[in-house]
């Protein structure tokens, strides 16, 4: 079974997010080497991944066709980069938010790849023109930034260098879906990507609303989960304004003028900080 697997995909960075994508990976039935410098790491990892995914299996919730053992005989250590890299399809980079760190990473993974294996970075918010710039090989660089916990949920953001070939966004994007994640393409990088500019336009205006007095930290949580979230699981902000009305256009007719007139009461961005930050939500 091992030898018809695909791969191999290297994890670089056996941490948190590194085991996610290790599992994620093997469930697609692609060979995985996992790769830390610290021997300790590689070994938690994989003592890790084996608990997780027993516990998985036991409660029918384990991902791909797979059982746990034909995924956990997917998965080796590795503690050498340079036999790691060998006949790599995929290099996910999981090494800590460190900008000077990561740039290191890549230097010596760049000297040592060939020109057929896709580099990609797990950054939460470098961007791709930091963290790739220079590098002889950036055609084959992207950042594929997953959601922890990425197991769960499947959104990957993919952004590229400028320089980054679009062969190099497609194939990613056909490995993403291959494992069963949701890929998307940020077009072209912009801080925060798209998740988290989203996601920090709702807690600024949630920190107002709480700072001014409008609602209680619990209720506001409450506006999330139990209205707005539960709306926004099943479908996007621009879906639900074209089936408000009659369509879009319709729904821009409608509501455009009261949207523009709300949205001017906006506050500047909250310092996050001062007497809000100990109101607890419970
Ligand atoms: P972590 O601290 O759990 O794991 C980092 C691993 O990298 C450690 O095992 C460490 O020994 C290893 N490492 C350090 N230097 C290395 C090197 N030079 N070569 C190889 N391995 C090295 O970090 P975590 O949380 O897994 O984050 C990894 C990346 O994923 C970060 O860029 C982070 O921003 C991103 N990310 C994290 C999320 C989270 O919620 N934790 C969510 C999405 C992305």
């Amino acid at each position: 079974m091992a030898t018809s697997a695909a791969g191999p995909v290297l994890i670089v960075g056996s941490g948190l997010i590194g085991r996610s994508w290790a599992m994620l990976f093997a469930s697609g039935g692609f060979r995985v080497k996992l790769f830390d410098i610290e021997q300790q790491q590689i070994t938690n990892a994989l003592e890790n991944i084996r608990k997780d995914m027993k516990l998985l299996e036991q409660s029918s919730s384990l991902k791909g066709s797979l059982s746990a053992e034909q995924q956990l005989f997917l998965i080796t250590g590795c503690s050498n980069i340079q036999e790691a890299v060998e006949g790599a399809i995929h290099i996910q980079e999981c090494v800590p938010e460190d900008l000077e760190l990561k740039k290191k990473v890549f230097a010596q993974l760049d000297g040592i790849i060939g020109d057929d294996v896709v580099l990609s970075s797990s950054t939460s918010c470098l961007l791709p023109s930091q963290l790739f710039a220079g590098l002889v090989h950036v055609k084959q660089c992207i950042v594929a930034h997953p959601v922890n916990p990425p197991y769960y949920v499947p959104l990957v953001e993919l952004v590229p260098h400028p320089e980054t070939a679009p062969a190099t966004v497609d194939r990613t994007h056909a490995l993403m879906q291959k494992i069963g994640q949701s890929p998307v393409r940020v077009l072209r990088e912009v801080d925060g990507f798209v998740l988290n500019r989203l996601q920090y336009a709702v807690i600024s205006e949630a920190w107002r609303l709480v700072q001014e007095g409008i609602v209680s930290p619990s209720d506001l949580d409450l506006v999330v989960s139990h209205g707005l979230g539960l709306r926004y699981a099943f479908i996007g902000p621009l879906e639900t304004m074209h089936l408000n009305a009659e369509g879009m256009l319709s729904y821009c007719d409608r509501y455009g003028e009261s949207m523009k007139h709300v949205l001017k009461t906006f506050g500047p961005i909250p310092e996050f900080s001062g007497a809000t930050v100990c109101e607890s939500p419970r």
